[in-house]
């Protein structure tokens, strides 16, 4: 047996660091561990990241329009959204598992949490990550853990039914966060603890600001409100005017705290779910009371729950019959539908509109609904609906070990000494928002109502300067035959336009794919993958695969085949792939080393395989890193490499151990 170690410090090799056992998991509230009976692959025992099931893809419509026309002008599109941050496609990590993700303390940092915001700053020029979550409300920053780790669970105080631990950790979760920020450019969102009213405890908010300074972009003031009721955290009747009148007191709170003054200008509310709508928040003038204070406006929002597996409350929903209804365009569209009228609203307020805190469905999401690739088109196409309908940025929850839905996930901690990361569907939805939107922080996205509005064939156009760039299909049909291919021919001027044909000789197309809409793991976005099970360090393996597709000159059409199932983003001209780079892919002298095994070093010129725009990082391999010995697992890795394209100054240790 032999395993890798990834381990980073900055500058000169001063930290040896090694990853270590022995981390409490936390129970997520409304997530904990699923027990063997509810999983739905007979003998599976295991955590639920792992959990084998796999569906059976729905049955193709038989009406499906094969192919289909994508007009596009120059010059402006009436209906195009809001300019989009490059960041727009975030993640939301629970404050319980950020030792597990972020990393152990400041100088500890999880090498492959750097490299997979390290992808998508290189596309999308930055990453917002929010910590926070149910956890947030009970946790107390206090100067030191009796062990020294930088986060803990309270076991004392646990009264609570679903099993919330409050947690005490250390300004060193705050480096820790600050740290990754001065490797790779990572903003953060935090939540201020909001049971105890008026006697708010705003450590957090102060030393926030004081290690993250600018970093820290976002302060949010209650998790889910509308809840609270519910949670037994506010009595009976609390009501959006009571939270108004609530998140004027910790205005006031911070306001008479001389360390906080600046901090007043940066948070986040109603942050709501269901129980509220977000116009009975509106309407009790919450927007122009705070105006000053506000920075985001935020809700948060599972399309469903899988609460009755969990804890046998609620609807029973099996996820085969659920599967269905998130491979269509319907499904983004159905969660988006209820917040046009705040996106219009907080537009007339100058107010960025968020999704805080989304993912397939609560409580955990579903076995082979939330980890197949069916779950990575539809956060594709839920992300880029929600572009379209003027948010300006979405946050997918990130959990422990027994959820379905992480975009990734780490090793359980007995075991990262020989397992790597699982990488999720989501992720990939994230890689392709990302360089879809790209890092201008000014395009816009229009949802093309592709296929005569088929639900089953979504397209989106992106534009530079009102001028499209990139192209966007996505087709939701999972059919090996590849009957239900479909065809876009997408112009540019020309036809009914008014405008000449300003169709390219030839654009550049990348798809993300699998064989099956059910299928886990191994999905490749340009051919690249980042594999199975435990089985990434968070960079992309594989050759990059970048389409070149001649358009028809005459006809004035680039026609792109879209399989079923995929993804393809079209690129309509070289520029639209590296205009807007996010940031340059960058390599550094490497060496490694260990405290505690057998060590080699690595040649920086075979770390130097970078391409650069939009291509990520390939693995370089050397022969010492010959995997003969390896187990079944990770046979596929190419040898010992090294190669941190994307962080500046950062030097990577990996060693290996047999
Ligand atoms: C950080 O964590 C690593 C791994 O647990 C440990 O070896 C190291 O001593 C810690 N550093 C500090 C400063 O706590
Ligand atoms: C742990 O919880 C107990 C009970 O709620 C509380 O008295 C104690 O202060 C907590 N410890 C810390 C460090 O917050
Ligand atoms: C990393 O965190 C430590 C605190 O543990 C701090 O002393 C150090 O300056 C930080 N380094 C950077 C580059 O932010
Ligand atoms: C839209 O929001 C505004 C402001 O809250 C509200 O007055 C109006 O009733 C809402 N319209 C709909 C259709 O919900
Ligand atoms: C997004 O905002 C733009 C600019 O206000 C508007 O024209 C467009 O209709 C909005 N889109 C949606 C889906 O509401
Ligand atoms: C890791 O811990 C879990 C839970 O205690 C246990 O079931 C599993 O066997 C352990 N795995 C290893 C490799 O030690
Ligand atoms: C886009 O926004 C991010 C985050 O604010 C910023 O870091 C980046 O420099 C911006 N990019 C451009 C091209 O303005
Ligand atoms: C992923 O690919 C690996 C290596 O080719 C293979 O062993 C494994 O079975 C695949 N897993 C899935 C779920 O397709
Ligand atoms: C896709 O990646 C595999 C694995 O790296 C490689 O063997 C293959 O040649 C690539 N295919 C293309 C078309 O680049």
């Amino acid at each position: 047996m032999w395993s890798w170690k990834a381990a980073l410090s900055l500058g000169t090799v001063a930290n040896l660091l090694g990853l270590v056992n022995g981390v409490t998991v936390y129970y997520i509230p409304g997530q904990a561990p699923l027990s063997a009976a509810t999983a739905s692959a007979a003998t599976y025992t295991g955590a639920a990241a792992y959990n084998p099931t796999v569906l059976t893809p729905p049955p193709v419509p038989t009406d499906l329009p094969k192919s289909f026309t994508l007009q596009l002008v120059n010059g402006g599109t009436a209906g195009a959204s809001i300019p989009v941050p490059g960041r727009f496609f975030g993640f939301s990590i629970e404050m319980s598992v950020v030792n597990q993700v972020l990393g152990k303390n400041a100088s500890f940092i999880q090498v492959p949490f750097l490299n997979l915001m390290g992808n998508l700053a290189q596309r999308s020029g930055g990453v917002q990550v929010r910590v926070g979550g149910n956890t947030q409300e009970t946790a107390v920053l206090v100067d030191s853990t009796p062990d020294g780790r930088i986060l803990e669970k309270n076991l004392t105080g646990v009264t609570n039914p679903t099993q919330t631990p409050p947690l005490i950790f250390t300004p060193e979760f705050l480096y820790l966060m600050s740290n990754i920020s001065s490797l790779v450019n990572v903003h953060w969102h935090i939540g201020v603890p909001f049971f105890n009213v008026p006697n708010f405890n705003l450590d957090i908010a102060v030393k926030g600001r004081q290690i993250l300074g600018d970093r820290l972009i976002g302060i949010q003031v209650a998790n889910e409100p509308d809840l609270y009721v519910n949670h037994l955290h506010r009595p009976q009747g609390y009501n959006e005017f009571n939270y108004a009148d609530e998140f004027g007191e910790l205005v006031q709170a911070m306001s008479s705290d001389p360390n906080e003054a600046e901090n007043m200008n940066i948070l986040i509310g109603p942050n709501i779910a269901t129980e509220w709508t977000p116009e009975q928040v509106w309407n009790t003038g919450f927007v122009d009371r705070f105006s000053s204070n506000l920075a985001f406006l935020a809700v948060e929002r599972y399309p469903s729950d899988n609460c009755f597996a969990q804890f046998g409350v609620g609807v029973q929903r099996n996820p085969q019959d659920v599967f269905p209804t998130y491979l269509t365009h319907a499904a983004g569209q159905g969660i988006v539908s209820s917040y046009l009228n705040s996106t219009a609203f907080a537009q007339t307020k100058g107010k960025p509109f968020m999704m805080f805190e989304t993912n397939t469905a609560s409580c955990g999401g579903f076995p082979g609904v939330s980890d197949s690739f069916g779950a990575a088109l539809w956060g594709l196409d839920y992300a880029m609906t929600m572009a379209y309908s003027n948010f300006s940025g979405a946050l997918f929850h990130v959990g422990g070990q027994n959820v379905f839905y992480n975009p990734f996930t780490p090793p359980p901690t007995n075991q990262s000494d020989f397992h790597q990361w699982t990488i999720g569907p989501i992720y990939y939805s994230a890689l392709v928002v990302a360089e879809a939107i790209g890092s201008s922080n000014n395009s816009q996205v229009l949802d093309l109502q592709a296929n005569g509005a088929n639900q089953f064939t979504p397209a989106y156009s992106i534009y530079e300067g009102g001028n499209p760039v990139r192209v966007l299909l996505i087709n939701f049909n999972s059919d090996p035959s590849g009957n239900s291919d479909v065809t876009a021919s997408i112009a540019i001027g020309g036809g009914q336009t008014g405008q000449p044909s300003s169709t390219p000789a030839s654009v550049k197309v990348k798809y993300l794919r699998a064989d099956s809409i059910a299928q886990k793991a191994n999905l490749t976005w340009a051919n690249q993958t980042f594999g199975d099970h435990f089985a990434s360090d968070g960079r992309p393996m594989g050759t990059e695969e970048i389409v070149t597709v001649p358009c028809d000159q005459n006809a004035g059409v680039c026609n792109i085949v879209v399989f079923a199932p995929s993804a393809a983003l079209v690129f309509l001209s070289d520029s639209a792939m590296t205009e807007n780079d996010g940031a340059p892919a960058t390599t550094y002298a490497t060496t490694a080393r260990t405290k505690l095994f057998n060590t080699v070093t690595i040649d920086p010129a075979v770390v130097s395989t970078s391409n650069g725009h939009k291509g990520l990082t390939q693995l370089g391999s050397t022969s010492k890193g010959s995997v003969s010995g390896a187990t079944g697992l990770k046979a596929h890795i190419p040898g010992l490499s090294v190669v941190f394209s994307m962080v500046l100054g950062a030097i990577i240790i990996l060693g290996r151990k047999w």
